[in-house]
């Protein structure tokens, strides 16, 4: 992973679980003097981390601040690509943006851009997202498979079914569901969003750019007048603060073996989770899309990811892309 030696030395205090380390031992193991070890550390208490000092043993983490800088997330990562390379902005206009300048300037496979603001969140619809600082996840991944651009869409549910993994592997008491095609939700509150754009030839991704944006510590003040009652965060849900950064690797972990399954396998697996984790499958919808307004039973979605509705006269029509309202 591309860490700067201050993010290697925090790093090494986050794996050694408790386990006092003294200046001298590190300077050995970075091969640099105890004095650069001793100013990377006071850089890190500036950034709000907290050392104890164990009497002739060394010092100890005791406590980190609320980011989620990459060294934090690289401690729980278990993937070979995904999150391999993250980039970390304090404030930004979009991940998405930023996402779109490095994969054109050839961003390796799995590249992770992560902000605790941006200014200019982006949602689906050219929608304005909303990203209260230091309270959400929102990152853009950059992968590279090698699919052809009609394949893209799929990767939303690929993504969807992820999140939703994580979410229940994390905490016990969050029921998420995928609304088709790209929210997750709780209570029938929206917590995620995910973004799927693509840098394509005709017959050729080059890179998707997978944004996903998830409220976590928000409390209900924290949102617009406009979300207030229709957004959740994950802290209301489960009641507790919740931590970012352990949340992120998962999502990455899952995400890489899914994108894996879907690349050896094709979509056949992903449908089976996704339709386990759907809210939206069985219930009567209501899809607004760029040309008509469709209501009926949302019967299943496509061996392609597509949603299919059956109309109150039984004919079944296939939606690409809309706007779902549940009724
Ligand atoms: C939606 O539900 O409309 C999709 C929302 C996607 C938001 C995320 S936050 C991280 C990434 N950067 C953005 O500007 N948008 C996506």
């Amino acid at each position: 992973m591309n860490l700067t030696l201050k993010d290697e030395i925090l790093k090494r205090f986050l794996s050694a679980n408790g386990e006092p380390l003294s200046v001298q031992q590190l300077g050995e193991e970075f091969g640099i003097s105890r004095t650069a070890i001793w100013k990377h550390m006071q850089t890190l208490q500036d950034e709000g981390y907290t050392f104890d000092t164990i009497k002739k043993k060394g010092y100890v983490l005791v406590a980190t601040p609320d980011r989620v800088d990459p060294p934090r997330i690289s401690n729980y990562l278990a993937t070979k690509r995904l999150g391999q390379s993250i980039h970390y902005f304090e404030d930004c206009t979009s991940t998405q943006t930023i996402g779109h300048e490095l994969a054109r300037n050839g961003a390796v496979d799995g590249t992770v851009i992560i902000a605790e603001s941006q200014s200019k969140g982006k949602g689906r619809m050219a929608r304005h997202w909303e990203s209260t600082k230091g309270k959400g996840i929102w990152m853009t991944v950059i992968i590279r498979p090698n699919v052809l651009p009609h394949q893209a869409p799929q990767f939303t549910l690929v993504v969807a079914v992820a999140v939703v993994n994580a979410i229940k592997s994390l905490y016990k008491h969050i029921h998420p569901e995928i609304k088709w095609p790209n929210d997750i939700l709780i209570n029938g509150k929206k917590c995620t969003g995910i973004l799927t754009e693509m840098i394509a030839e005709i017959d050729q991704v080059q890179a998707l750019l997978i944004g996903i944006g998830i409220n976590v510590n928000q409390q209900s003040s924290d949102f617009s007048e406009e979300l207030q009652n229709i957004a959740t965060s994950l802290s209301i849900e489960e009641n507790e603060s919740l931590d970012r950064a352990i949340l992120i690797a998962t999502i990455l972990n899952y995400l890489e073996k899914y994108t894996d399954l879907y690349v050896q396998h094709g979509f056949s697996p992903i449908k089976i989770l996704w339709e386990e984790a759907s809210g939206t499958i069985g219930k009567r919808i209501r899809a607004t899309t760029l040309r008509e307004v469709i209501e009926g039973l949302a019967i299943g979605i496509t061996e392609d990811g597509i949603l299919e509705i059956q109309l109150d006269n039984g004919e079944i029509k296939r939606v690409y892309s809309a706007d779902i309202e549940l009724s």
